[in-house]
């Protein structure tokens, strides 16, 4: 069989760091190929080498046997080369259709064809079995549906070599399941498909070869039936890891979080959350489910104060919020890690320091007499940068050169370092490696064993199997059922978020 692709050599520095160490990395066509290893060991850049978006300090890139020089996304597409990037590269004001269709628009008399471009873009949403709708706006997408946008971009452009860079970090089990499916017809029909991924069941179920890359270097390349997921954890960090589900703890006290009848429309002002009923109580984690597009984002903004409910109420230690406001629910003890860190978790453009600061600059003890004790402050984040293991070289370190999984862990870690009695905690572990996993697992636990009332929001089932004491399933808006996690599968779950039979809520 011939190589699809080839690198050799591949270095790449950023100043001090080495993200790619001598890397040779070998890609058959018509293979799925999966590039694993923890957050920050090198897999972004050695794509975005690939693809032309940053040019290595060493090595040589042959496709298809030739020889190329990268220079540019452009020759990468000009190759057959496409790339479903990390954080997303869509273009928040225009539709999804025109997303997909940005630079090769359907013209029809000198004029863009949208109407045309809308029906292709439903067209090809049901061939791939990813659904979006084609006139909305991206801006009022949640991450879920604008993965599936960045996904079906690329796949409409007819790549032959496909990258795509955890493609499934936001996906549900059965959206990823069946973006598998896809690929898999994908790579019998000669296409070669690499793709990132932190979720080793997935990576053991569909990919044919896997590389393990670890401090930037290759660990090594094998066929994936000649391994086992213990195997590859090993290979990826040098110990075993473990994921057991936790010890649940019966006691829980008073209210402190309570929607009552909360009904909020969505960007477009259609209703999206319809009279939900929700109260979370001290020491004890309510998970939600549901495919994304049901409620979960609106529900998320509303505790946060992003979106203002209009009906119900909101209250919080038994207060009621008079003004939805994000500031407002901070002060009423919120802390919140939101489901995109880069729109709404971090300034990337500012250091660690400053991030861990955001949301302190106005408290004792970081701030005196209208000054920031920026001592105070860098000490305090070298605390969390060793606590939550971010991998940068220190606390100036800006965000925007970590890795994605270390950015999310900054964001981790200073909402879970406020001491506060209430944490909303969306997609808390997207993007993290499975130790940075275990971790944040266990911070979470922690809160809890401290009182913390924690409501947390997840595409991936098994974590809120894992952690929640009470599973709530949302559906059209509606929490359509509660589970207990304790005697409940995947698979019940999985029908009740897909709007099968509605199963009593327990009284509260
Ligand atoms: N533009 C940059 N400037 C400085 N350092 C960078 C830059 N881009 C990446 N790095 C560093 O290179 C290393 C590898 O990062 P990379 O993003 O490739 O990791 P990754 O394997 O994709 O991790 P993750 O699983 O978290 O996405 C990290 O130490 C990161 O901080
Ligand atoms: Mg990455």
């Amino acid at each position: 069989m011939t190589f699809a692709i080839e690198m050799t050599g591949v270095t790449k520095r950023f100043g001090a760091v080495v993200a790619n160490r001598n890397v040779s990395f070998g890609v058959r066509q018509g293979e799925i190929h999966a590039l694993v290893g923890e957050n920050g060991a090198g897999k972004t850049t050695l794509m975005n080498v690939l693809f032309g978006l940053v040019q290595p300090d060493e090595g040589t890139i042959r496709i298809n046997g030739q020889t190329v020089v990268m220079d540019s996304p452009r020759r990468a597409i000009a190759l057959g080369l496409g790339m479903v990037h990390q954080h997303f590269k869509l273009v928040p004001s225009l539709t999804v259709a025109e997303n997909i269709f940005l630079g090769m628009e359907i013209v029809r008399g000198g004029l863009i064809d949208r109407k045309a471009q809308s029906e292709k873009t439903r067209q090809i949403s049901a061939e791939f079995g990813l659904k979006v709708d084609p006139d909305r706006r991206v801006s009022e997408l949640s991450v879920g549906i604008e993965q599936r946008v960045e996904i079906l971009k690329v796949l409409a452009r007819g790549a032959k070599i496909v990258i795509l860079d955890e493609p499934t970090a936001v996906l549900t089990p059965q959206e990823s399941r069946e973006l598998f499916r896809i690929l898999r017809r994908f790579a019998d029909a000669g296409m070669t498909v690499i793709f990132i991924s932190h979720h080793l069941s997935e990576v053991m179920e569909v990919s044919d070869t896997v590389t393990v890359l670890r401090d930037g270097a290759v660990v090594g390349t094998r066929p994936t039936r000649e391994l086992n997921e213990d195997e590859l954890v090993r290979m990826m960090v040098g110990r075993n890891v473990n994921f057991d589900r936790r010890p649940r703890k019966a006691i829980s006290g008073r209210t402190v979080i309570e929607l009552k009848e909360i009904c909020a429309r969505d960007a477009r002002g259609v209703l999206a959350l319809r009279d939900v009923n929700l109260t979370v109580r001290s020491g004890e984690i309510v998970g939600i489910v549901g495919v994304d597009g049901n409620g979960q984002t609106e529900l998320a903004e509303v505790i946060a104060g992003l979106r203002a409910p209009s009906h119900g109420e909101i209250a919080v230690n038994g207060i009621t919020i008079a003004e939805s406001h994000p500031r407002a629910m901070r002060e009423a003890g919120l802390a919140h890690v939101p489901a995109d860190r880069l729109a709404r978790g971090v300034d990337a453009s500012a250091s660690i320091s400053a991030n861990i600061l955001m949301g302190r600059q106005y408290a004792q003890p970081w701030a005196g007499r209208g000054l920031i004790r920026w001592g105070r402050v860098r000490e305090f984040a070298r605390g969390l940068i060793k606590r939550f293991d971010i991998r940068a070289r220190n606390e100036k370190t800006l965000v925007k050169t970590l890795s994605g999984g270390n950015m999310q862990k900054v964001v981790v870690a200073r909402e879970f370092s406020r001491e506060t009695p209430f944490l909303l905690v969306d997609q808390p572990t997207r993007g993290v490696d499975i130790g940075a996993m275990e971790r944040i697992h266990d911070e979470i636990m922690l809160k809890r064993d401290q009182g913390a009332a924690i409501l947390l929001i997840s595409v991936q089932i098994d974590e809120v199997l894992a952690l929640a004491d009470r599973i709530l399933v949302m559906f059209a808006g509606r929490i359509s059922g509660e589970v207990d996690p304790e005697k409940t599968t995947e698979d019940e779950i999985g029908l009740l978020m897909a709007g099968g039979a509605e199963r009593p809520r327990a009284a509260a």
